[in-house]
């Protein structure tokens, strides 16, 4: 049987009947044939196989860590929330099922296209008006959402930050090296200006900076300089094309070919360049500073960061929360996924988790 959270989103909107165009193999590797996963209702016995074999389905997202956010915030039926991050809405779910009857969530992502279809699904899964309030927003607009929603503080926030697995998979976001895209890494493709405007236009000093900063990269100075070389040749406009010129860089400067530790840089450009187009620390930052006014006394904070950069600035506001008075507790040691979710959900592997407790 398949998790809740992939109740189909086909059932909820009917369109009219268009034949599928069948991928001819077996195991498909693009996005665009992965149709089975992709219609996980028609498909249920074959997207099982794919989560038992540890792996995400194509156009999902596996929630990370739940049981240790739900221990944490602690959620009573009647209360209301804020799920910061909505993403394919598998945390949503589970704080839905404990906020009612009688509470709330407010579901805010600042991704248009999930968004919507994420607001579908649990819809058709029968979260109502009531219960599910959806807003398209960036979280560090989240005193204006609970302004305009006539909501003083809640009782409980979560943000699990970064991107869904559905953003990552899906090759017209530009979001991963592994599949060919259009150079974009935008969370809300109607801002601009996408990777590639950035790149275009960015001198080696900042982009040096910006690897270090949002991706701890050792070999930044030497990446940045090179990358504005070669674009002065050509211009960057595709995610296979800039991890090819990120591994050619490295080859040209070392001695033996390393797939594996050039994959590993390649990852840490892609995530430098998407925190700096999204501006993540820049929200992150006014999110933390904004958050112990959403929350009521006693209100719970929970969240869940991916990398170094993530982790430092939320460590730091909880702690010096903690010191000021603001909150009453956080957590001394982060927590992690345990050795069970690693296995059936590599994606876990990086996750931290801290909370925080309002006074
Ligand atoms: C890791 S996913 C969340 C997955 C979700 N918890 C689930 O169970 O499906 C992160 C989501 O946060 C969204 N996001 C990232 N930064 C944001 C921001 N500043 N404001 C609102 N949403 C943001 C992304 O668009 C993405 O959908």
């Amino acid at each position: 049987m398949l998790p809740a959270e992939f109740t189909p989103l086909e059932e909820s909107a009917p369109g009219p009947h268009r034949r599928r165009v069948r991928y001819a193999g077996k195991n498909p590797r693009r996005f665009e044939d992965k149709y089975k996963e992709l219609n996980p209702g028609l498909y249920a016995a074959d997207v099982a196989k794919v989560i038992a074999a540890g792996k995400t389905p194509a156009g999902s997202h596996r929630p990370i860590m739940v049981a240790e956010i739900l221990d944490v915030l602690a959620l009573q039926p009647g209360e209301t929330a804020v799920d910061c991050t909505l993403g394919f809405g598998g945390h949503a779910r589970e704080l839905l099922a404990r906020l009612t009857p009688g509470g709330r969530l407010i579901g805010l992502d600042v991704d248009p296209i999930e968004h919507s279809k994420t607001t579908a699904r649990l819809r058709a899964a029968g979260w109502g008006e009531a219960s599910f309030i959806p807003v398209r927003s960036n979280f560090a607009g989240l005193v204006k959402v609970l302004a305009e929603l006539q909501v003083d503080r809640v009782d409980a926030i979560l943000a699990d930050l970064g991107v869904s697995s559905m953003q990552l998979d899906d090759p017209s976001r530009g979001f991963s090296f592994k599949i060919d895209g259009p150079l974009d890494l935008r969370l809300n493709p109607s801002r601009s200006p996408s990777a590639a405007h950035w790149l275009a236009d960015i001198s080696a000093a900042k982009l040096a900076a910006a690897l270090v900063e949002n991706a701890d990269e050792p070999q930044a100075e030497l990446l940045a300089r090179e990358l504005i070389v070669r674009r002065a040749k050509t211009p960057f406009t595709r995610t296979v094309q800039l991890a090819e010129i990120v591994r050619a860089i490295l080859l040209q400067h070392r001695s033996r070919y390393d797939r594996s530790a050039d994959d590993d840089c390649v990852r840490r450009v892609f995530q430098a360049i998407r925190i700096a187009v999204n501006d993540e620390f820049g929200v992150l930052d006014l999110f933390l500073r904004r958050l112990p006014s959403c929350l009521k006394t006693g209100g719970r904070v929970a969240m869940l960061t991916f990398h170094s950069g993530e982790d430092r600035r939320v460590k730091q506001a909880f702690r010096e929360g903690l010191r000021s008075g603001i909150y009453a507790a956080t957590n001394e040691e982060i927590m992690r996924a345990g050795p069970e979710e690693r296995r059936a959900n590599p994606r876990s592997a990086s996750a931290k988790l801290r909370w925080a407790v309002r006074a």
